[in-house]
């Protein structure tokens, strides 16, 4: 039971008429703004799915954050992607069996050829609709041309004050994990 819509993955933030700071594609620039790409795409934990414990395993978790985050990444720039990169995850609270796990994916950053996506999951019992935070994810999609090699992305253009939070932080981000690489400014 998978749901893929168009809707955004956080309704925080409204548009801002202030300026957007410098170095952030202004409204009207190219790009494309984060709310175009946005996923939400919900799935009932099924026993397959759990340890001995009757919590959905990790690993299901990450599966399905790989997918969430592809099909944001590929709407963003209307291309094949791969996933270059998934930084370190932490998983705050269990998901358990015949709970729904609901995923939230958008692009956060793009660069030359690669963008950020974060993911964020929930758990949600389907009974009393509360609703309970799993994990952030942050992901790095690379582009692909017809030949199987990083194509150019469009930039994101953010809309609102907390898309151009994101923005800023995604940035430095990708700075720091180019570095850890050893890719970053002066690391090939
Ligand atoms: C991702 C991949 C295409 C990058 O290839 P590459 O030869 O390093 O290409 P480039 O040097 O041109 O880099 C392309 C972009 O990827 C980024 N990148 C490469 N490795 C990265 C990593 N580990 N983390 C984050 N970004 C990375 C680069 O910074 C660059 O971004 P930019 O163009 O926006 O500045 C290649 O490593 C690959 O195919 N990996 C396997 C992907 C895959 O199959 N994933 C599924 C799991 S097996």
């Amino acid at each position: 039971m998978t749901d893929a819509t168009n809707r955004p993955a956080d309704a925080a933030g409204q548009p801002t008429a202030g300026q957007p700071a410098a170095g952030l594609p202004a409204a009207g620039q190219p790009g494309n703004p984060p709310s175009a790409s946005a996923v939400e795409m919900m799935e009932l934990v099924l026993p397959n799915d759990a340890n001995l414990l009757g919590n959905c395993l990790g690993g299901r978790v990450m599966y399905l954050i790989d997918i969430a985050a592809g099909m944001a990444a590929s709407r963003h720039c209307r291309r094949a992607v791969v996933t270059a990169s998934m930084d370190s995850l932490d998983f705050h609270r269990p998901i358990k069996v015949g709970d729904a796990i609901i995923l939230q994916a958008r692009v956060n950053y793009a660069a030359r050829t690669s963008m950020e996506v974060e993911v964020q999951v929930y758990s949600e019992n389907l009974r009393t609709g509360e609703r309970r935070h799993t994990c952030t994810s942050y992901l790095t999609f690379v582009a692909l041309d017809e030949t199987g090699r990083p194509a150019a992305v469009p930039p994101v253009r953010p809309e609102t004050e907390a898309d151009r939070e994101r923005y800023r932080a995604a940035e430095a981000r990708r700075r720091e994990r180019l570095q850890r690489i050893g890719r970053g400014e002066g690391g090939g």
